[in-house]
């Protein structure tokens, strides 16, 4: 038995996974109001492709999941279109890929979200979906009676499987996919299965990225009966949406930084409201307070707090604090290793690039050379002298921008979050009124 069925819960409440399309990642999304309103009347507003950007771990895919479902839930109790279905997977792109491949891949996807769908509500059976369903499913059989005739679609089949990209052009997939959704989505009121291209970051560029998107506009991006969310970090969101090439078929970035500080202590209780079997007899090794506090430490990146509290009730699990003293101490204790180990590895970083360090934390962002006056630089040659050593000590990643040199981004790691806290300590929070056990 693991420690968190002992703990008395029914799983893990600090695991890292997005929040899903579900009632429960719903009330798990804290302190996202604002951005849930901002996707939501972007989704309503036009077809155009939603954009996000923010760091990784900061909560992309979750704000999109669960605005999903607050559609869905909207769309459920008036019975009032616009429906969004979100397609049953995401996608990725990367610089070598193929459009064709990745056009292919995308619409069997939509296609098995659309059966699944019909499959799920008793709708009408949708024409040719019978045989959309062996081909995707069952493909060895279909693979062996089509080779012998035509295909599904009335065009000859030949060997194509559903990984083969020649198979699919001749199959008329395409063409099918789009009366479906014709059918079930008649006018873009009536709302679109949305996908979602994630970590655009892995394009490295946002000169691949443009190259990229514009291959997929007119066959992908403005498909009618889909919508697009993009999202990404580390700037390459934020420059493609302001080229003229895609500016028209984007909508300006939705940019995510960290949650305030405020609800930190409400991301612990909905964990525990959630995941607590019963919410007299459970047993957690933190408290609220130690909990803001790491939360703030991490400069309320969710998934960063998240991986670290899971560490700290592992190592907790050893000695079983109970008390709330016992709790804090041995939280206090867990965390100097922490920030001890952190502290390894650290090239010889200047005074000066350790104040960049400080500064770029405390204004919780990412940032290029070209923000160099920003930051109290008369150059950009003079900003990359100190950010030269703290990225070699793993305290700053980048990513460069081909198109522009100026533009490469450099990120916030969290091993400088914990360096820094080594450094200069994180002032704590007294617990607010009802905390603790
Ligand atoms: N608003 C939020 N409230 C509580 N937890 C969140 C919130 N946003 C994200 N998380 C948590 O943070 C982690 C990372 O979120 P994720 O959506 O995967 O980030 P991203 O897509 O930006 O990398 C997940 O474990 C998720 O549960
Ligand atoms: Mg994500």
């Amino acid at each position: 038995m693991g420690f968190w069925e002992q703990w008395n819960f029914k799983a893990d409440p600090f695991d890292t996974l997005p929040l899903d399309y579900s009632q429960e990642g719903s009330d798990l999304l804290i302190g996202r109001d604002k951005e849930i309103k901002e996707l939501i009347d972007r989704l309503q507003m036009s077809t155009r492709a939603i954009t996000i950007e923010g760091p990784v771990g900061v909560g992309k895919t979750s704000l999109i999941n669960v605005a999903l479902f607050r559609c869905y839930r909207a769309f459920f109790s008036e019975q009032l279109p616009p429906f969004f279905l979100p397609c049953r997977r995401s996608f990725q792109l990367t610089p070598n890929h193929d459009p064709a491949a990745f056009e292919a891949d995308v619409l069997m996807a939509v296609a098995q979200t659309l059966l699944e769908e019909q499959a799920r509500t008793d709708s009408p059976k949708i024409r040719g979906s019978s045989d959309l369903d062996q081909w995707l499913n069952h493909p060895q059989n279909t693979q062996m009676r089509w080779s012998l005739k035509a295909g599904p679609f009335g065009v000859e089949f030949g060997k194509g499987t559903v990984n083969n990209t020649s198979g699919f052009a001749r199959s008329g997939l395409r063409e099918m996919v789009r009366e479906w959704l014709g059918m079930r989505f008649p006018s873009p009121k009536d709302g679109a299965v949305v996908c979602v291209v994630d970590n655009l970051e892995l394009l490295q560029t946002s000169r691949n990225a443009v190259l990229v998107l514009e291959e997929i506009r007119d066959t992908l991006l403005t498909l009618p009966g889909l919508r697009w969310v993009l999202c990404g970090s580390r700037g390459i969101v934020r420059s493609i949406a302001s080229t003229s090439r895609l500016e028209r078929c984007l909508h300006q970035p939705i940019v995510l930084t960290g949650i305030s500080d405020v609800w930190a202590q409400q991301i612990l209780s909905s964990r525990v409201d959630v995941f607590a079997k019963s919410l007299y007899g459970y047993y957690l090794p933190i408290n609220g307070a130690d909990f803001a506090h790491l939360f703030r430490l991490f400069n309320a990146n969710p998934s960063y707090t998240l991986k670290y509290v899971g560490e700290y009730c592992l190592f907790a699990a050893q000695t079983h604090p109970f008390s709330i003293e016992e709790k804090s101490r041995a939280y206090t204790d867990w965390l100097r290793l922490e920030a001890t180990k952190s502290m390894t590895d650290i090239a010889r970083v200047s005074n000066r690039s350790w104040g960049l360090l400080e500064k770029v934390i405390s204004a919780n962002t990412e940032f290029a050379a070209a923000d160099h006056a920003h930051l109290g630089y008369a150059t950009a040659d003079l900003l990359r002298a100190d950010v030269k050593p703290l990225t070699e000590s793993s305290l700053l990643e980048w990513s460069v921008d081909e198109t522009d040199k100026r533009r490469k981004i450099f990120a916030i790691t969290p091993k400088a979050l914990l360096v820094n806290f080594a450094r200069r300590g994180i002032p704590r929070i007294e617990p607010t009124l009802g905390d603790e056990d």
